[in-house]
């Protein structure tokens, strides 16, 4: 039986949207809440007196962000770091799970280059080979990545969905395919976790990493790194004091000590204790667990739905339904996006993006059906 879900809707004055604005966005940057702003509002005077910090701020709202993340992604708190970029994290796991030499990793086409230019580099160290998955006619990116599995390959790094235009790929499928052939499975899922639901329990991966700023809600220069209990003891990337063992007994800190804290909390970045940027953090995570992730997907998955029936009259193609995302739309003509179009929409106020051959359409709960018909009619004004 499928659990009901509920259709959610937001409005614009609590994402602090302008109403000259039409912002189908979310997969560049999420506008920011009013429950984050407050948040920053109030850390930023925190911030501004020293003589309030504690000890214990260094520890409990970090420890607070961990826990909220672990609970959107159903892992444990310790199987959480707190990273600053997506790039840090990849990097962070291809040291620690060091493909072995002669042996492939597998990425996709056209996939966001921080969940490659660190798989780059360890290749280029190790004599590893890159092996790219092309994009498929027919959009099933998940048998086009099945095909390349098998027990030559080390690594792969994938996304939930594809970056420029949504397409899906299951990972349900290929974490079991990737467990048959002793592959580490490493995801970038900084355009999906938030808007979709992601199993981990099945899905199974080896690291796991998403920014924070998307459709995570919160603030740039944020972003979370998972661990699978596994691959908890490696070598961390950053050589921070605060992730050692009883760090929070500062005047010990000049005898220096090698263990660290349990978990994976020896991959935090250095000063992960961010007082301005964690409580904005925890406020986002707060408000996605009020809502729901399914909730969320449901409600983007409805209004995207009709999106791409108004844009079909226009000559506007997408995937169907069972290769995309819910929340994140390419849609493509056969004469490709017009450069005109493109700067038409600038100066109408429309924020898409143009990601490869696609216009790159991305609601949230805050987009109505005003936004979906000022898009489509400038689109129109440009189509022939
Ligand atoms: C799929 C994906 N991963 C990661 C990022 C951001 O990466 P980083 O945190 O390394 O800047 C983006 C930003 O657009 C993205 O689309």
């Amino acid at each position: 039986m499928t659990e009901e879900k509920t259709l959610l809707r937001s409005d614009r004055a609590f994402f602090n949207l302008p109403q000259e604005v039409t912002y189908l966005n979310c997969a560049y940057m999420s506008p920011m809440c009013q429950p984050v702003l407050a948040a920053g509002q109030a850390a930023l005077l925190h911030e501004t007196r020293p003589w309030t910090v504690t000890p214990q701020d260094f520890f409990e709202d970090s420890d607070r962000v961990r826990a909220a993340f672990a609970t959107l992604l159903g892992a444990k708190t310790q199987d959480v770091a707190l990273i600053n970029s997506v790039s840090f994290g990849i990097a962070q796991a291809a040291q620690v799970l060091a493909p072995r030499r002669g042996s492939r990793i597998v990425t996709l086409a056209e996939q966001f280059p921080s969940n490659v230019y660190p798989w780059q580099a360890v290749a280029k160290r190790r004599s590893v080979d890159m092996v790219q998955v092309a994009r498929p006619n027919d959009g099933n990116w998940t048998e086009a990545i099945l095909a390349h599995l098998n027990n030559d390959v080390s690594i792969a790094a994938l996304p939930h969905c594809h970056w420029t235009d949504g397409s899906l790929i299951d990972l349900e499928v290929v974490g079991e395919a990737c467990r048959q052939h002793g592959i580490a499975l490493v995801l970038d899922v900084t355009q999906s976790l938030g808007a979709m639901p992601l199993n981990l329990a099945k899905v199974k991966p080896a690291f796991l990493v998403a920014a924070g700023y998307k459709w995570l809600l919160g603030p740039y220069h944020t972003a979370f790194l998972y661990a699978d209990p596994a691959y908890q003891l490696g070598e961390p990337l950053d050589p921070n004091w605060i992730t050692r063992r009883d760090s929070d007994q500062f005047a010990e800190l000049v005898n220096y000590r090698d263990a660290l804290a349990p978990g994976a909390v020896r991959y935090d970045g250095g000063q992960r204790s961010k007082f301005l940027l964690n409580p904005m953090s925890l406020a986002a995570l707060s408000l996605l667990l009020d809502w729901g992730v399914a909730n969320i997907a449901a409600s983007l998955g409805a209004y995207n739905r009709v999106l791409i029936e108004k844009a079909a009259a226009l000559g506007f193609e997408t995937l169907p339904e069972a290769f995309r995302a819910p929340h994140l739309i390419g849609l493509r003509r056969p004469d490709g996006v017009p450069a005109a179009l493109v700067q038409g929409l600038k100066d109408a106020g429309i924020s898409v993006s143009v990601r490869g051959t696609a216009i790159r359409v991305s609601p949230h709960l805050y987009n109505d059906e005003n936004d979906q018909n000022h898009f489509l009619e400038v689109c129109g004004r440009f189509l022939k």
